[in-house]
């Protein structure tokens, strides 16, 4: 039976990259699998937080989650610290990863600069908690961006050394990243060749959910681009990485190939098609920063929501994690 799992941090605005990488594709997969959608807040507390903030920012993706149109009937949608195999499952992890594996994860060094030294244990962690988010369910399939793949193949890699360890191969499966599709990888607006980020110190760089129409042209306006028109063939945006950057947003964002928007768009230049690029944003995006303000005015609805998907969520690991503390040899288990 395939089962998906995804997470997203409570650590700040969501943006353009994180909709098109992760939520949009949440909602297209949730009618055809049994979706767990979590809010990682375990994850966010790798780097201090404010706790008020915390948990205003919990409500804000539950919110997000919704406005996109996760249907909390039908997926699983809870925050992370309310189900405790999390964290269970991340120390039997702990034991399993090997330090040498950790030390090769590139979100880390980046995260951490010249001073890893400083860094909490918690942010060195946090890929092997993110395997224990996704195997506490023995969940098959993971949608995330392409900037997760790494921590994805190492989630495979402690799933394979519990089984071999442990001797119960294929009790846990080997989770699959789905990373395909536009989108996948949104880049900055200010530099083609930086991904899309909270962290930016630019906000021009990003489009979050929460700009209004007026913002969200600005920043497509301001946009690096070239002094050339859009080109003819995929071949042609090699070199150009801001060039392809908008176009696949744009074919992100109405659901078309690379390919397709070039032949629409081809000889134009950007003083048509950034318009272009800035109402398709501008129609995609107001409902869902418009549904989210609906959402965030009734914080108790939003708990519910948790509550609920928490209790379906401990439905599904509480057996699986009996079946891990029996094979690794816990008397009492
Ligand atoms: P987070 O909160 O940083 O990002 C949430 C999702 O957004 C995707 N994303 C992007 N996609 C395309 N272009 C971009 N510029 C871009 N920036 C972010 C991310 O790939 C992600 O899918 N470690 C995860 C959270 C997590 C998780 C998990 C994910 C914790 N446990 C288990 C899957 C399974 C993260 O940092 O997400």
């Amino acid at each position: 039976p395939d089962r998906v799992f995804s997470g997203v941090q409570p650590s700040g605005a969501l943006h353009l990259g994180n909709y098109l990488g992760a939520l949009k594709k949440f909602v297209a997969l949730q009618h055809d699998y049994e979706c767990l959608y979590c809010i990682v807040d375990l994850h966010a507390i790798t780097v201090p937080q404010d706790p008020a903030k915390l948990r205003a920012q919990t409500h804000e993706i539950t919110a997000a989650y919704l406005a996109s149109g996760v249907d909390p009937k039908t997926a699983i949608v809870y925050n992370q610290s309310r189900v405790l195999a999390h964290t269970e499952l991340a120390w039997y992890f702990n034991c399993v990863a090997r330090i040498g594996w950790l030390s090769r994860m590139t979100q880390f060094k980046d995260k951490a600069g010249k001073n890893s030294e400083a860094m909490s244990v918690g942010l060195y962690d946090y890929p092997v908690l993110q395997a224990a988010d996704i195997l506490a369910f023995k969940a098959t399939h993971v949608p995330v961006g392409e900037d997760q793949k790494q921590h994805l193949e190492l989630s495979r890699d402690i799933a394979q050394k519990f089984n071999n360890d442990y001797n119960a191969p294929g009790f846990f499966p080997l989770p699959e990243p789905l990373i395909k599709g536009p989108g996948a990888k949104v880049m900055s607006l200010r530099d083609g060749l930086k991904k899309m980020s909270k962290s930016d110190p630019s906000d021009n760089s990003r489009i979050n959910l929460t700009d209004d129409a007026d913002m969200i042209a600005k920043k497509i306006k301001k946009a690096k681009s070239d002094a050339g028109v859009i080109p003819e063939t995929e071949k042609e945006l090699e070199d150009r990485p801001e060039v392809q950057n908008l176009v696949g947003i744009y074919a992100a964002l109405s659901e078309q190939t690379d390919a397709q928007v070039l032949a629409q768009y081809a000889g134009q230049g950007f003083g048509a098609f950034k318009p272009a690029l800035a109402d398709l944003a501008v129609e995609k995006l107001r409902p869902i920063t418009e549904l989210m303000r609906r959402y965030l005015s009734d914080p108790e609805e939003l708990d519910r929501i948790l509550a609920s998907g928490a209790d379906r969520a401990n439905a599904i690991s509480e057996p699986i994690m009996r079946d891990v503390r029996r094979v690794i040899g816990f008397s009492g288990a």
